[in-house]
């Protein structure tokens, strides 16, 4: 794979995860740790670098099977993510498809604290055998998605920065927990996520790889069904954002269809002006995993 399709690669994934490379252990420059570009909205808050590393430093610890030690969140950050639960709730009940409704029933997540990872992971796996695992910051797509063939889901562990309620630049704690583990709390979602890693286990070429990354994003990341008439969000970037389930009903609605989806461009930075929908979420879900079987 040349330095270029890496880049693009990394570019187009759904969370552009990357690797976090050095993690040292002198104690001078903790910041460089967590490197965070100049227009991070957390980029001038010493506060915010120092814990952002202290988690890292979690993450880069945590053997798999263990514990997840909790992450040292201010008061101010659990009162970010009651202002960001409570502009979502609202939006989720409007625009979220039935099986996501569910499985939030199920969880029973706190509203006036961000959830510990190691809580939401062990409710998670009583339900669907899925487990969450924290990483630093952001892992290499291949990475992060064969994990998912695993039965485990790679999270970030951080929260956004408070100046910036309803926006960030990477994906945080909000996006992995409203979106990801809610979904993956789901039978049928956790079986899909799992079949889309087994799926690029199966996968050599940087080309398919794409593909499949692009199912990916425009299923598990965008997906909507229909449900009695509306359009409903089961994919976990439009349920962990207000603005974009806001949004969706105005994005151009296409018919299912994976091969289509496997060839279609995307930019991550904005609202997504195309969205793929099933005629309901047990055509969706026959439809996906079919595919994802017959992947080769
Ligand atoms: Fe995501």
């Amino acid at each position: 794979m040349t330095k270029q399709q890496q880049r693009n690669l990394l570019h187009d994934h759904v969370d552009m995860r990357m690797v976090v490379t050095e993690l040292s252990d002198e104690t001078g420059e903790r910041n460089a740790i967590v490197q965070l570009d100049p227009d991070h909205p957390g980029f001038r808050d010493e506060g915010y670098r120092a814990r952002r590393n202290a988690i890292a430093r979690i993450a880069a610890n945590y053997e798999p099977g263990l514990p997840i030690p909790d992450a040292p969140y201010t008061a101010d950050e659990h009162q970010l993510w009651q202002t960001i639960r409570n502009a979502l709730e609202p939006a989720h009940q409007r625009y979220a498809c039935a099986e996501y409704l569910e499985c939030v029933q199920k969880l029973e997540l706190p509203r006036d604290r961000i959830p510990q990872l190691g809580e939401v992971s062990e409710k998670v796996q009583a339900l669907s055998g899925f487990r969450l695992e924290p990483v630093a910051g952001l892992v290499q797509p291949r990475v992060f998605l064969e994990s998912l063939a695993d039965g485990v889901f790679l999270c970030t562990q951080y929260i956004r920065h408070h100046s910036t309620p309803l926006y960030t630049p990477e994906p945080d704690v909000v996006h992995e927990i409203t979106g990801h583990a809610v979904t993956l709390a789901s039978g049928r979602l956790a079986e899909l996520n799992r079949l889309v890693g087994a799926a690029v286990r199966r996968t050599r070429s940087v080309d398919d790889l794409e593909r499949l990354s692009r199912v990916y994003w425009f299923t598990i990341e965008f997906g909507v069904v229909r449900e009695e008439g509306e359009i409903k969000a089961y994919g976990t970037g439009l349920l962990s954002s207000a603005g974009e389930l806001e949004e969706m009903r105005e994005a151009d609605l296409r018919p299912l269809n994976l091969e289509a989806a496997s060839s279609q461009e995307y930019d991550p930075t904005r609202f997504q002006p195309i969205l793929f929908c099933a005629d309901s979420f047990d055509a969706m879900y026959q439809k996906l995993r079919e595919f994802l079987i017959q992947w080769e």
